[in-house]
């Protein structure tokens, strides 16, 4: 049986960067008070990319995408398998993964979209390494694309001020050598009423809210804990310590989850690769932004043991522990 491996990367960040002061300031201009300084202390966010009006999911994930097979060294000839985390789909159908696909050129294989909220690239991973295990596929692309900017509440000083657009990719190849060596997924769908968007449309309208809404203390809770047991769980399944992991990859939701996290699994704050002072939370697309960030810039390289974890609305988590 083969194993999948990552063999490449790539990110697409909207041009447009709005800073906490920016944002403080359009937010003044309708009488909601927020600062840099209660952001930053809060959440470790300074700044965020949000896309132009009009920009969709799969137009960000199709450069993320290209970016990934140029680093991989993949054609669009190769690629047999194509899957697409997102919450903010372009429509209802076809999937996004399909309009990535055209706009790629890839004439074959298969394509779907994966909703886990924040937890759907390592979802998305887990799906495509396990196509490729049970030899479905040879060459996927696993894309995290999002523009929480459109399902934002932006008069809730609460929620608009910790999302970010954006997307990353990764190349997934059949190999025989161990790439992905671990996974865990988890879903408790009794905790939806902490973090939804809770929106439809029916017969041509939109009904209910479609907007974020989300109790930030009960996620921040659930948060750390679900994410230091799927840690733990899958280095036991995987038969490694946490010792042994080179870098972790967390969403990146809030740098005190983040601070707590490194804590609790005894991992040191110099070994977590943190993106979202600059980044935000980009949701899905968090974790693949941020492993193609240590990546290029040459902090994980290849052989090095790396653990990607997402958590998020559902409630789901889940981690993916890989070899590069
Ligand atoms: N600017 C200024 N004041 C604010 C803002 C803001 N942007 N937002 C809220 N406040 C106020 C509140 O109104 C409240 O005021 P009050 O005391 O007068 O009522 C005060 O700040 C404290 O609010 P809390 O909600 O208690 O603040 P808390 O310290 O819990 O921080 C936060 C809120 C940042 C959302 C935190 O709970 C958190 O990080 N939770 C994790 C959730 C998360 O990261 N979600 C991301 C999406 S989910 C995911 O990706 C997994």
């Amino acid at each position: 049986m083969p194993y999948a491996k990552i063999v490449g990367s790539g990110s697409y960040l909207p041009p447009r960067i709005v800073t906490n002061d920016e944002l403080a300031a359009e937010l003044a201009g309708r009488n909601i008070e927020t600062s840099d300084e209660w952001i930053v202390t809060r959440t470790g966010i300074h700044q965020r990319h949000i896309a132009e009006p009009g920009v969709k999911s799969s137009e960000m994930a199709t450069h993320a995408a290209r970016a990934a097979m140029q680093d991989a060294g993949v054609t669009a000839e190769d690629v047999d398998l194509i899957i697409v985390a997102t919450s903010t789909p372009d429509f209802i159908f076809p999937s996004t993964a399909c309009l990535v696909q055209a706009g790629l050129g890839v004439r074959q294989g298969a394509a779907f979209d994966v909703q886990a909220v924040c937890s759907g690239f390592v979802y998305a991973l887990t799906t495509a390494e396990a196509f490729i295990r049970a030899g479905r596929a040879k060459t996927a692309l696993v894309i995290g694309a999002e523009v929480f900017s459109n399902i934002l509440d932006w008069n809730d000083r609460s929620t608009c001020v910790l999302f970010g657009d954006g997307a990353g990719a990764v190349v997934v190849k059949a190999s025989a050598e161990p790439g992905i060596i671990g996974a865990q997924l988890s879903a408790d769908g009794s905790q939806m009423s902490i973090l939804y968007a809770a929106g439809n449309v029916s017969r041509g309208a939109v009904v209910g809210d479609p907007f974020l809404r989300m109790d930030g203390q009960a996620v921040f809770k659930l948060a750390v804990n679900a994410l230091t047991q799927s840690a733990k769980d899958v280095c036991k399944e995987a038969g490694v310590e946490l010792d042994d992991v080179d870098w972790l990859v967390p969403h990146q939701a809030n740098v005190r989850i983040l601070n707590f996290l490194s804590k609790k699994l005894h991992i040191p704050i110099e070994k977590v690769v943190v993106t979202l002072d600059r980044q935000a939370n980009t949701s899905a697309a968090s974790v693949p932004l941020a492993l193609d960030a240590a990546r290029r810039d040459g902090r994980i390289k290849a052989g090095d043991l790396v653990m990607m974890q997402g958590v998020g609305g559902g409630f789901t988590w889940g981690s993916v522990l890989a070899r590069m």
